[in-house]
């Protein structure tokens, strides 16, 4: 079994949030290449999600797979997951102290992967990589901190509902080969440049 894998059978055992463990159909811990370079965080599973186990099913994910065929993308070539690993009750949002129990899968599973990218959807996960920012300001534009490039965008069920939205995620996903081929060029600029000797 991949440690991605066993990973998944501690979140679905996961009983941290006694409303969550008790209410959940089934645990969502994410899906996708195991070692994909790129790795879009959504929210929380939704009714559908929450039937099936898997993220990013219903109508949000309809069009997040449109928004990955425009850059030529298949769910298996990338990975996603949520911040909530367990649909709150009613699509109502998160507790601060719930989301702060799932946050050590996320990291868990953004270990495992080490993606050189990480695309926050919605509100949690823009929380959690850019605190106190507002996604009206940074969304498109790419942050790189440790060799991994942050990149928020807006939900994608947030533009199903506003269909000026639409344009901007649409145009936001567009970007998304060219940051990623010039991560690349700089990492190879940056491993062809001579070892600086030190004289002490
Ligand atoms: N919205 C999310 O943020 N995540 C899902 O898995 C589905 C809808």
């Amino acid at each position: 079994m991949s440690p991605l894998a066993e990973l998944y059978q501690e979140i679905a055992a996961c009983q941290d949030c006694e409303e969550l463990a008790k209410t959940r159909t089934k645990v969502v811990p994410g899906a996708g290449a195991e070692k994909a370079q790129i790795v879009f965080i959504g929210e929380a599973p939704g009714f559908y999600e929450d039937q099936q186990g898997l993220p990013f099913v219903g109508q949000a994910g309809q069009f997040l797979d449109y928004l990955l065929n425009s850059i030529g993308l298949k769910r298996s070539d990338i990975y996603i997951c949520n911040v909530m690993k367990c649909r709150p009750p009613g699509n109502r949002d998160p507790l601060p102290t719930e989301i702060k129990n799932c946050q050590k899968w996320l990291e868990l599973q953004l270990e495992l992967i080490s993606p050189k990218m990480i695309v926050t959807l919605g509100r949690y996960s823009l929380a959690k990589f850019f605190p106190g920012e507002a996604i009206s300001k940074i969304h498109g534009k790419e942050r790189r901190q440790n060799n991994v490039i942050y990149y928020p965008m807006y939900h994608p069920a947030a533009a199903l509902h506003q269909q000026s939205l639409r344009q901007t995620i649409e145009a936001d996903m567009l970007k998304i080969p060219s940051i990623l081929a010039r991560s690349e060029e700089v990492e190879e600029e940056e491993e062809s440049k001579p070892q600086q000797l030190s004289m002490f």
